[in-house]
């Protein structure tokens, strides 16, 4: 883009933008990719990059950079700079900026699709359906508010807290980047994001759209990297606030280092969530919302729906219906649209996965798994549940973060709430009744997050998302989520 265009952009209305460029009509990535910093692609200080593979093939499908921590300081000085002019802009005019990234996300949204579901696996028909709208929905909600925080804040003198380092994880890549920056830039910070290793290329393809969108530089700078890298960010002196999604262990690492600064911190962590089937729940719509609650993207969700409560009346009807319906999933090549199990994100998580089920199977567990078959390369799992499970069982308490279900049966209200409560995970749940007043009795007695009732997996912009315990603390999405960004 010549820097004419680039000028003329940067002043038009949102309403105004140019049409589509050429590369919303295909898919284009790079055979290598740097590191987005201060507006523009730069390389590694270690002239190193390493591969990410597509992971329903084994292929390598691109090269990012490997950034160190002099990148991560570049990165951190550009957004400290930018951070001076940004913050003062008006709140009307980083609106504009950030439905202009919306709306060319919405331009550019099956490129963003192709590429989510080739680096991480995810069948396309959520890429294409969810993933991308939604992230496109966040910066168009959030643009919203960037005019708008004395009236969300009243009489409470909103301000911006500075610079943000983001770190997102490779279950939802483009859409924990849009959950982290369009919040950030709304309330005026500036922004250092780090991507997952295993999935870089929607957030370095987000990286071209903010470059083309003529964002002030160095409002938006993405590295890629691993721990390392993260680490980095998270240890850096300039950083005013962490956000983070990813496992406990490294939730827990981040907090011990920066215990004694001043560094504020959002954590969003794994979770083990109970989806809690009554007798007088719509059963179809259930078993619905059982598949849809454990195999949405193969699983690999911190709110996933991972252990199941039946009640004891209805156990052997709805586990017959569940079967039933598990033999009718199709597993295999994520960009073949009726695909509704993909693939595994890497060969880590697969092991991972797969000492899980070898787990249960050794605790006494009743698998079962259809008869589908596997494709024969990639990392591909079965959709796998697990009858005669106990409390105590390592595959009820832990996050296994794939397509394994855990199935408990219960007989009263109480019991239930006390078995769904007794996990060091408080991340989300689900209820199914026809009863609203059940709904509301275990609204406010399930130590989660996120309750559904009669749904699951649902998500949206304008509702706070976030756990309670070992799941993480802050909220992402709504109010809650741009206050995460504020001092008031
Ligand atoms: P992870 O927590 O290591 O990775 C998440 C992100 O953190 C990645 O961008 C990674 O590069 C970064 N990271 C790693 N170490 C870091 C450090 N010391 N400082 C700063 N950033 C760091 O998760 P991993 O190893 O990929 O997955 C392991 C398990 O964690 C999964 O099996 C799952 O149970 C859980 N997990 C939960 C997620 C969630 O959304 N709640 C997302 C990803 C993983
Ligand atoms: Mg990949």
């Amino acid at each position: 883009m010549s820097s004419k265009k680039e000028k003329k952009l940067k002043f038009n209305a949102a309403w105004d933008l140019d049409p589509a460029p050429e590369d919303s009509k295909h898919v284009s990535i790079k055979k290598q990719y740097d590191l987005f910093i201060n507006g523009e692609f730069v390389k590694p200080n270690s002239k190193k990059y390493f591969a990410t593979y597509n992971p329903a093939t084994d292929e390598k499908i691109s090269e990012v950079a490997d950034a160190d921590e002099k990148d991560v300081d570049k990165a951190v000085k550009a957004a400290r700079a930018a951070f001076g002019k940004w913050s003062k802009l008006s709140g009307k005019e980083r609106g504009k900026y950030i439905y202009r990234i919306a709306r060319l996300m919405q331009e550019r949204a099956r490129e963003f699709a192709v590429i989510e579901t080739m680096d991480g696996g995810k069948p396309i028909r959520e890429s294409r359906d969810i993933d991308v709208p939604l992230a496109a929905n966040h910066f168009f909600y959030y643009a919203g508010w960037a005019d708008k925080l004395e009236y969300a804040f009243p009489n409470r003198n909103p301000k911006p807290l500075g610079v943000a380092g983001q770190i997102i994880p490779w279950n939802f890549p483009l859409l924990m980047a849009a959950w982290k920056i369009a919040p950030a830039l709304a309330a005026g910070n500036t922004v250092v994001l780090k991507p997952a290793e295993t999935t870089p290329l929607t957030a370095l393809k987000l990286a071209e759209l903010i470059r083309d969108s003529g964002l002030p530089k160095g409002v938006v700078n993405i590295i890629t990297g691993a721990g390392k890298t993260g680490a980095a960010i998270v240890n850096h002196p300039d950083i005013d606030k962490i956000a983070f999604t990813g496992s406990t262990n490294v939730g827990k690492w981040i907090q011990k280092s920066i215990a004694g600064t001043d560094k504020k911190c959002t954590l969003e962590l794994g979770g083990k969530a109970a989806n809690i089937i009554f007798e007088d729940a719509p059963l179809d719509q259930a078993v619905e919302g059982i598949i849809n609650g454990i195999f949405f993207n193969q699983g690999h969700v911190c709110c996933a729906g991972s252990r199941l409560f039946v009640q004891e009346s209805v156990a052997d009807i709805v586990i017959r219906k569940l079967k039933d319906r598990m033999e009718t999933l199709r597993v295999g090549d994520p960009m073949d649209k009726n695909t509704d199990i993909g693939a595994i994100n890497s060969k880590q998580q697969l092991l991972k996965i797969q000492e899980y089920i070898e787990i249960g199977k050794n605790e006494g567990g009743e698998i079962y798994q259809p008869s589908c078959s596997l494709p024969k390369k990639g990392n591909f799992c079965k959709p796998t549940i697990f009858l005669n499970v106990s409390q105590s069982h390592r595959i009820v308490q832990e996050e296994i973060f794939g397509p394994v279900l855990a199935i408990q049966t219960f007989r009263t209200i109480e019991e239930v709430i006390e078995k769904a409560n007794n996990i060091p995970y408080g991340l989300s749940a689900g209820v199914w009744t026809d009863k609203g007043s059940k709904i509301f009795n275990l609204t406010s007695k399930l130590k989660a997050g996120v309750v559904w009732a009669n749904t699951y997996n649902k998500f949206d912009p304008t509702s706070p998302f976030g756990g309670y315990k070992e799941s993480g603390f802050g909220r992402e999405g709504g109010l809650h989520g741009l206050g995460a960004y504020l001092t008031i």
